[in-house]
């Protein structure tokens, strides 16, 4: 199984996704292949945001090693899970998505939360420490129910 994890700029909320799912399979034992990818290549090439690798320090998952980059056409054939941070994420997915057999594959992260302001992940970006660790929880969260699928 393969899972993708997007957001818009691939520093924040994604890139915590990846690591918090990577993190919790690597435990449980459940071999998945985990990437993440930006709907906008303003940051490719870059670390994390400093805030969402030191709020993931601070849960003892290293994500120095990720590298932003933008989600290509061939995303949408490789990977059998791409799940959007938000609604944003989702049209852009959606729109951007090559074949229309493959937008089954599409999803929000939360998307078994009955209450449609649960659904989202919200964007840490112009935020603070707290907004991180929110990211994290929620990205705890959609690993698990994820997971207790697989
Ligand atoms: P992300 O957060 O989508 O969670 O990575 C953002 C990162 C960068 C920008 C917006 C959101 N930006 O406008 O540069």
């Amino acid at each position: 199984m393969k899972v993708l994890m997007v957001c818009l700029g691939n520093i924040c909320r994604s890139p915590i996704a990846e690591g918090v799912l990577r993190h919790i399979s690597e435990e449980r034992g459940i071999k998945l292949e985990i990437d993440s990818a930006g709907t906008s290549g303003y940051h490719a090439g870059e670390q994390p945001d400093a805030r969402a690798m030191k709020c993931l320090k601070h849960h003892e998952i290293d994500i120095s090693n990720q590298l932003c980059r933008q989600i290509k056409s061939s995303d949408f054939e490789y990977f059998d899970k791409i799940f959007a941070m938000d609604r944003s994420n989702l049209k852009d997915l959606l729109s951007m998505c090559p074949e229309e057999k493959w937008k089954s594959k599409i999803s929000l992260f939360l998307h078994f939360e009955d209450d449609v302001h649960r659904q989202i992940v919200p964007d840490p970006y112009y935020g603070g420490e707290h907004d991180f660790e929110r990211v994290y929880e929620l990205a705890i969260k959609g690993s698990e129910h994820f997971l207790n699928l697989q």
